[in-house]
């Protein structure tokens, strides 16, 4: 065994064993080929101390509306953008969720730009307690960004048991650089209130916007730590041709492969996607996502077709993958894709 191999064995056993120091962290975050495969080795080990079905969660993601209130830098769904603005109509959202049952999903994600207009609220409450009502053991999740704490409070009533918030990075000055119209107090207000409301809450960080360090990443993996979250994901940059940092270089995926095994590390029971983005990074990067923790995969089959390309999120020519493409995609890490909510 080399002194490096040796330095990596010592190292994986300290994480294995509890041990999340700065330090640790950061050096796992660099770990490449064979010391990569030993940290994806234990983060699948400790995905199926928790879930020992080696389940993953099946999703049907709707782009409900790509309104945007908010102008991020790495998005081209900002408000003055040239996107043509949608909203697909209340009936539409819930004949698809109705499709979409009948083909034996029951996790449905309802996505949009950040919009707290009251009619826009009011609809979405509409949308989920339509579908809760026709079938209350589906499991509903929403990403719809920063709302009010009242706002939030009659999403939940309406039945809605999850939410995703990023916090995007944990560095308060990246934070506003990447999304200056918003600040990291009011994301985190936001997370704050969602957790004391009771949802389950998602959250996670991006990785590659300009100016984020390895240990900005670290802070990231500390502060996923911190949150009473149950689950967690990162997304590595994708360059979109319409945003603000078109030009910039793409995020190292590496990174967020070896986030993604740490996050499984430190909170074996989460809940954690292979994002389309790491497709788009590296051919069959949803692939090496699974390999590294995640246990959840989104299926694209909830928008309809004439309002994907008005929702470019990642990019115009994004991945969108459908069902068939997932159950190969879950087979082949050795998984099996599940209709039913895994928390
Ligand atoms: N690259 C990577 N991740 C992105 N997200 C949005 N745009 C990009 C991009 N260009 C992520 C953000 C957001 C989530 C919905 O998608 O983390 O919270």
């Amino acid at each position: 065994m080399t002194d490096r191999q040796k330095k990596t064995t010592e190292s994986l056993e300290e994480i294995s064993s509890g041990n999340f120091s700065s330090a640790l962290l950061a050096e796992a975050l660099l770990f490449r080929e064979d010391e990569q495969q030993a940290l994806f080795s234990l983060a699948r080990e400790r995905r199926t101390s928790a879930f020992p079905l080696e389940e993953v969660e099946a999703r049907s993601v709707i782009e409900i509306s790509n309104v945007c209130q908010q102008s991020c830098n790495y998005c081209s769904m900002h408000k003055d953008g040239a996107l043509k603005p949608y909203v697909i109509k209340e009936h539409d959202v819930l004949d698809m969720a109705e499709f979409l049952y009948s083909k034996g999903r029951r996790v449905f994600l309802l996505q949009s730009g950040e919009n707290r207009s009251k009619a826009f609220v009011e609809y979405v409450v509409r949308c989920v307690s339509g579908i809760k009502s026709k079938h209350p053991d589906s499991e509903i999740i929403l990403c719809l960004g920063n709302l009010s704490r009242e706002q939030y409070l009659c999403l939940k009533e309406a039945g809605a048991a999850r939410y995703v918030l990023k916090f995007e990075s944990s560095s308060a000055e990246l934070y506003h650089e990447w999304k200056p119209s918003d600040t990291m107090d009011q994301r985190l207000a936001c997370l704050n209130d969602l957790i004391d409301l009771g949802f389950k809450v998602g959250t996670g960080n991006m990785i590659g916007l300009p100016g984020q360090s390895l240990g900005n990443i670290v802070e990231d993996l500390l502060l996923v730590d911190r949150l009473d979250v149950s689950m967690m994901s990162s997304t590595v940059f994708i360059p979109n041709e319409g945003c603000n940092y078109c030009d910039r270089s793409m995020g190292d995926v590496d990174l967020v492969f070896n986030m993604m095994a740490l996050m499984r590390i430190m909170n074996p029971g989460c809940l954690m996607p292979t994002t389309s983005c790491l497709e788009k990074a590296r051919k069959d990067g949803q692939l090496i996502g699974l390999m590294a923790g995640a246990n959840t995969v989104t299926i694209h089959d909830g928008t309809p077709e004439n309002f994907r390309e008005l929702f470019p999120i990642y990019s115009s020519d994004r991945c969108t993958p459908g069902q068939e493409r997932m159950y190969n995609l879950v087979q082949r890490a050795g998984l099996k894709l599940g209709p039913s909510p895994l928390i």
